[in-house]
Formats: C-alpha cells, sequence, structure tokens
C-alpha cells in the first residue's frame, strides 16, 4: 500500500491545503494529513481546534486520516510505515525552503521520498497568513478557505478581537 504523508502547520488549512489533500488522495493509496510543529512559527489556532477543521473537510475523502505529531516528520513517516512525503508547492518563494527539507529529510531518512505538487493556479496567492491577516482587517474569507472550516475561523478571530488581541 502507497502511503503518503501531507505534513503542515494547517494554521488554518486554506483552500490550498484542500486542493492539494483531494488531488494527494487520487494519486496514493492513503494519504495521511499530519499537523506538525514548525519552530518558526506560533500558531493562533490549538492543535485540537486544527485537528477538528481538517478532519472536517477531509470526511469526504475515504482514503484520507488526519493525525498529529509533536516530533520529527521522518520518525512519523517511519512509524506509519510511509515511503512518501507530500507538499504542495506554490513558486520560487517556496521551493528554497522546500529544497532544504527535502534534502534535510532524506539525509535523515534515505527511505523517505519527498514529491511535490504544484499548486492549482487560483491557490498560488494563497496561505494561512494571508487568510488570518484578512479575517482580522474584517475581510471576506469565504473564497479562500473550505466551507466546513469558514465558520470556525471566523469566529475565532471575533474572539481574539473581542478580548483585545
Ligand atoms: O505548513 P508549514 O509550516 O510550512 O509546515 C512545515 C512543517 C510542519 C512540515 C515542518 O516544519 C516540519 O516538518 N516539522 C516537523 C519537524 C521536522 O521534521 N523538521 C525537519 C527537520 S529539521
Amino acid at each position: 500500500m502507497n502511503t503518503a504523508i501531507y505534513p503542515g502547520s494547517f494554521d488554518p488549512p486554506t483552500n490550498g491545503h484542500r486542493d492539494i489533500i483531494e488531488r494527494a488522495s487520487r494519486i496514493f493509496d492513503k494519504v495521511i494529513v499530519c499537523i506538525m510543529e514548525n519552530t518558526k512559527k506560533k500558531p493562533l489556532f490549538s492543535m485540537e481546534e486544527r485537528l477538528k477543521m481538517l478532519q472536517s473537510l477531509a470526511r469526504k475523502y475515504s482514503n484520507v486520516e488526519v493525525d498529529y505529531y509533536r516530533g520529527l516528520l521522518v520518525d512519523y513517516a517511519r512509524l506509519k510505515n510511509a515511503a512518501i512525503v507530500v507538499k504542495g508547492l506554490r513558486g520560487m518563494g517556496d521551493f528554497e525552503y522546500e529544497l532544504q527539507m527535502a534534502l534535510v529529510n532524506h539525509q535523515l531518512a534515505p527511505d523517505v521520498e519527498t514529491m511535490f505538487l504544484m499548486t492549482s493556479y487560483r491557490y498560488s496567492y494563497l496561505s494561512s497568513s494571508i487568510v488570518k491577516e484578512i479575517a482580522y482587517l474584517g475581510g471576506d474569507i469565504k473564497d479562500l478557505v473550505p466551507p466546513e472550516v469558514h465558520s470556525v475561523i471566523c469566529e475565532k478571530i471575533a474572539r481574539l478581537k473581542e478580548d483585545g488581541n
């Protein structure tokens, strides 16, 4: 069985993430979407909130599971017997960082390959940070995030603003 891990911060999940999940689910027998720590980022949404959002949007794909892991991606891949890590690539801005990650992970675990899916053109400008900024400043994020997670994101941002954050 061909299992791929799709790792990320997913803070929050966007239509770009959903697009990669959907396309990966058509290529691999099984896809595990795994929320992991990015030590360079401080997430706005808790692990539990992100897990629930991803579960609700992944429900319609029968071969997609959602999980979280605090540790190295390659350790998680081995734990799950997965030989493939799948990631989305938006453009040159992503490339250098993703290349470095792929090379480091391959050095740590030569049996695990990273494969990239080019982000669909219509989502090439999209990121979790942009979604948070637009929502925080009162913009409409309806077309940027999956319908299953739209209200969760808006409510969280509204609560933060109420609390003066
Ligand atoms: O969505 P992101 O923030 O670009 O995802 C990055 C992520 C979480 C996939 C990356 O930071 C990661 O793999 N974290 C787990 C720890 C790890 O294995 N780091 C790479 C070796 S230093």
